[in-house]
């Protein structure tokens, strides 16, 4: 079995809640999951200060771990030199901070992990450009058969019909083609609302609240995703945080049929008979 940890929008700046980042980075280390995936918005305002702050606590989580870069890790203080930066080089300090690339890939022993920043100069989030889709599309034909392939973007793809936030493009386009590349789970952040489904094309997306920011959203409080994956299903657990207990707790657990295994192919086969 193999355990993932995915944690978002951490939000290092104002609202940033210090307790709860000593209390998961404490999950972390106990649970010492294979991978910890962070999805993006590691600030508030991009500040070096900021970006300070998140570089010293990624260094204290276990490795291996993965990262992208989401909407707020790009500068935006209202002054001239730093509208400049935006304009020119936006991603330079989360590069700088946080992982030298905007785009990556990992690859571990049964998982084939491909992450693209997924924000846009002209339009907000959610699209990806040609050169990235053909990133995405080559990183993923090197993936071994049989490894679990996972898709990290910091926007999500879908949305649970309640909250629909700007900035998701073409859905169920994108989520076709992921398909036909081969990707099992989709990772992202972005909404501060945790979520979890199974696709029509099968594909099982986990999107994570924000863990440790105070700008919670919708009556949901924080939260971070502790994802399973087993020969034949995938599970996903939204752990929520108690203030009674004073910890993250389970708040839910769905377990969903893997769809690249035997098992999975012939329910999805049923539903589209
Ligand atoms: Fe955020
Ligand atoms: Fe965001």
């Amino acid at each position: 079995m193999t355990i993932l940890f995915h944690l978002s929008d951490l939000h290092f700046g104002p609202k940033f809640n210090a307790h709860l980042s000593e209390l998961i980075l404490q999950d972390v280390e106990n649970a010492k999951p294979d991978l910890t995936i962070l999805s993006g918005d590691f600030t508030m305002r991009a500040r070096i200060e900021e970006f300070e702050q998140a570089r010293a606590y990624i260094e204290k989580l276990p490795k291996p771990i993965f990262t992208i870069p989401g909407n707020h890790d790009q500068p935006l203080v209202p002054n001239l030199g730093v509208m400049w930066e935006r304009a020119t080089t936006p991603w330079a300090r989360y590069k700088k901070y946080i992982h030298a690339t905007e785009d990556t890939s990992l690859a571990l022993a049964d998982l084939f992990v491909v992450g693209v920043n997924s924000n846009n100069r002209i339009v907000p989030g959610g699209i990806w450009s040609g050169s990235q889709r053909k990133f995405i599309a080559q990183e993923f034909s090197r993936a071994p058969i049989g490894v679990c392939k996972i898709f990290v973007t910091h926007h999500h793809i879908e949305w649970n019909g309640k909250y629909r936030p700007f900035g998701t493009w073409f859905p169920t386009a994108q989520l076709n083609w992921l398909a036909k590349l081969g990707v099992e789970l989709i990772l992202n952040g972005h909404t501060h609302v945790p979520l979890n489904l199974q696709t029509t094309q099968g594909i099982v997306i986990a999107q994570a609240g924000t863990s440790m920011s105070g700008r919670v959203r919708h009556g949901h409080g924080n939260a971070y995703n502790r994802i399973k994956l087993e020969r034949d299903s995938l599970t996903v657990q939204i752990m929520g945080y108690d203030e009674h207990a004073d910890k993250f707790i389970q708040r839910s657990e769905k377990t969903f049929p893997r769809r690249a295994s035997p098992v999975a192919i012939s329910s999805l086969q049923e539903k589209t008979a």
